[in-house]
Order: C-alpha cells, then structure tokens, then sequence
C-alpha cells in the first residue's frame, strides 16, 4: 500500500496504529484479557506490556508493506480509543486473491453493532483497494455472537474443520465461511 489507509464508518475510524500509539493497543489488551482469551491463543505477559505492542505494532506495518497482512484497528473518531481489532492476515495472491480474516471487540462495546460497522466498511474496502475475490472467516462452533455476525455480513458457510486452530490452549473444531467478491 502505498497511501496510509484510513476508513471512515458512521462511528469509527479503521487504519494501522503506529508505533508511537502502542498505549492504546497495550491498553485495549490489558482491559480486554478475560473477554478475549477463551477465543484467541496462549499468550505470553510480554503479550500485554508496552514492549509486547509496539513489536506487534511494527510486525503489523511491516506485513502491510509487503503485501502480507493488514492488522487493523477500529478507533473511536478521536482516535483516543481502542474500540476493536480486524486483519485480514494469511494474504495469498496469484490465482486465489484470498486471505483469513480475524476480529474482536472491547466488552464494553460489544452489543451495540460497532463489530458489524466496521467489518462491513473494511470487508468491502478488501474487495476494492486490497483487490481480494475471497475473504475467508472461520468460528468455533459455540461462538454464536462470531455465528450471527459473519451471516448479517453475508459469509456463507462452507465447510466444517476438526481440531482446525489451537485456541486458548486447545484444538478447537471452526465452521468455516467465505465471502466472495460479487464480480471481477
Ligand atoms: C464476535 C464479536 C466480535 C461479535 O460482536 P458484536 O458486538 O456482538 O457484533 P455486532 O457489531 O454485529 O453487534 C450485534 C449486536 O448489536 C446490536 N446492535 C445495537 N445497535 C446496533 C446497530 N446500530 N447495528 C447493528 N447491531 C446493533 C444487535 O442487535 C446485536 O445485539 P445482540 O448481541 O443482542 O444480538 C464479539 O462477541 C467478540 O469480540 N467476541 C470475542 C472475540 C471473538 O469471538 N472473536 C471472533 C472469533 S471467530
């Protein structure tokens, strides 16, 4: 990418953090640990100290220039808060133009449609800018809230994977979905 991203959605901002605003997202992990971690990796303290951010942080722009990911963040119009997390990770171009796409919220914004906000604007912006024909997201079955999500956003179901992703110390079975770009 060449120009710095920035999606604009009713009620939020999504783009890449820098460097310099590891904060919001060391504070974003720190207050967020318990809603989290049953739907995400083992993670180590270093994952929530301020070092743990910024080295994700610079992993992140260094993955976005390469073509390889794109771990954005959906702020509050501000910029002042870490509302949630999407990337669209595990890039493959040539004749597939697909990637895996991954996402949380904060639990004091979970609820309230901001995830959906954001997904909508970003999955549609991946479809455009980012030029992928298929975007492809996968859930544990018992996630409901990630189940009612991903078929508002038009995801199709289309396979079932055992002991797909280690999760929160355990190979868990995921529904896996797919969008695909309408034409071209
Ligand atoms: C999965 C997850 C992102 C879903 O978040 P969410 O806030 O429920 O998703 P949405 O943005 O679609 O919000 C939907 C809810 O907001 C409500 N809502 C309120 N205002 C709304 C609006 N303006 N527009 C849309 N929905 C609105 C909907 O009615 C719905 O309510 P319900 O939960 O009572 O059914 C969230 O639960 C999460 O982060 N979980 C932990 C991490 C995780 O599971 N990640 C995904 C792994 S696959």
């Amino acid at each position: 990418m060449s120009e710095p991203v920035r999606i604009r959605t009713q009620r939020t901002i999504i783009r890449l953090l820098d460097v310099e605003e590891a904060e919001l997202l060391r504070r974003y992990r720190v207050e967020n640990r318990e809603h989290l971690g049953p739907w995400e990796p083992l993670r180590t303290e270093s994952h929530f100290s301020l070092e743990g951010a910024r080295l994700t942080i610079e992993a992140g722009l260094e993955a976005a220039r390469a073509d390889r990911g794109y771990p954005f963040v959906v702020l509050s119009p501000d910029s002042g808060e870490m509302i949630a997390s999407l990337t669209f990770g595990n890039v493959v171009r040539g004749v597939f133009q697909a990637c895996h796409l991954g996402y949380g919220i904060s639990h004091r914004h979970e609820g309230q449609g901001y995830m959906y906000e954001a997904l909508d604007a970003a999955v549609r912006y991946a479809f455009g800018p980012l030029d992928f024909h298929r975007v492809m997201a996968n859930y544990i079955p018992r996630n409901e809230r990630s189940a009612r999500l991903l078929d508002r956003l038009g995801f199709e179901k289309e396979g079932y994977a055992k002991r797909y992703l280690k999760i929160d110390g355990l190979w868990e079975d995921h529904v896996l979905t797919a969008k695909v770009r309408a034409e071209g």
